[in-house]
């Protein structure tokens, strides 16, 4: 395990991947394993809301700025220092963590020049942080493309669907074949109607090889995440107590191996 270990929080699309990472980030919060860096790699960036913070700049909005100061880059500025700076302000600063948004290409292009520099700059700033936890986007692209920084545990999300689980065999494949191996797979289905966790389990089971995840567990439907999101609230301050927030902390707990070390 890397002195400063990288999580990786992957799924399908809507599954609670953002809700879950801010969920990872407040649980080191409370237990004062900081600094955190918090990377907001989906291009929709939904990770600042849920934390509670304003974001201005995105690694997204670096291109256009790039080609539009005099060609580039401003005179005397080596290119890669440029961007080094440019990436720094892309970092918004909270108490006891860093978020670093990637945001979606701003103009026309594809996403590579982007990716690119997440890539690039991920390791250079990961290294001060106690530990990195990566929103990544549905799927797992930053990872299978390498534009991520090498993940040490991955926290695989589903929700109770055939779909989602089915995302996440797919994941699993993926995960085999990158050079630098992840050491920790947790599972964790999230969002069980009440009193549906037998027929989920054995859902689960049908898709999914359980003896490759380290530890599984089940998170509540929550409505008190419902009623956050409808007023706005984010979930790092949110004082009403969430079953799925208890049922997940429980869980990070419970691991035989601590998550940071
Ligand atoms: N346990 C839960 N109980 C109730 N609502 C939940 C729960 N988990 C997540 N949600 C809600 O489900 C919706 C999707 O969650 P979230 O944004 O975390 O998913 P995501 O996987 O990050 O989605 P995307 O792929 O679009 O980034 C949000 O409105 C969130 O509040
Ligand atoms: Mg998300």
């Amino acid at each position: 395990m890397a002195d400063s270990p990288c999580i990786a929080v992957v799924g399908k699309g809507g599954v609670g991947k953002t809700t879950l990472a801010a969920f990872l980030i407040r649980h080191l919060l409370e237990n004062k394993l900081t600094p955190i860096l918090a990377v907001d790699a989906d291009p929709s960036a939904a990770l600042a809301g849920v934390l509670g913070l304003d974001v201005y700049e995105t690694i997204g909005g670096i291109r256009e700025d790039t080609r539009s100061v005099a060609r580039g880059i401003p005179a005397g500025i080596p290119k890669q220092q440029y961007l080094e700076l440019k990436v720094q302000e892309a970092v918004t600063e909270a108490a006891g963590f860093d978020l670093l948004t990637m945001g979606r290409p701003e103009g026309p292009g594809c996403y590579c020049f982007v990716n690119n520099l997440l890539r690039d700059n991920l390791d250079r700033l990961t290294g001060s942080y106690r530990v990195t936890i990566l929103d990544c986007e549905a799927g797992m692209e930053h990872i299978s493309r390498r534009t991520s920084r090498d993940v040490d545990t991955m926290l695989l999300v589903a929700d109770p669907t055939v779909k989602a689980l089915q995302t996440l065999e797919k994941v699993l494949v993926l995960a085999d074949k990158l050079k630098n191996k992840i050491e920790r797979f947790l599972l964790v289905v999230n969002r069980i109607p009440a009193g549906s966790e037998e027929r989920v389990h054995d859902a689960i089971e049908k898709h999914l090889d359980m003896n490759r995840f380290e530890a599984f567990c089940m998170i509540p439907q929550d409505d008190v995440i419902f009623d956050a999101e409808l007023a706005g609230q984010n979930l790092l301050e949110l004082e009403t107590e969430m079953q799925a927030y208890l049922t997940f902390k429980q869980f990070i707990t419970s691991l035989a191996k601590p998550l940071i070390p």
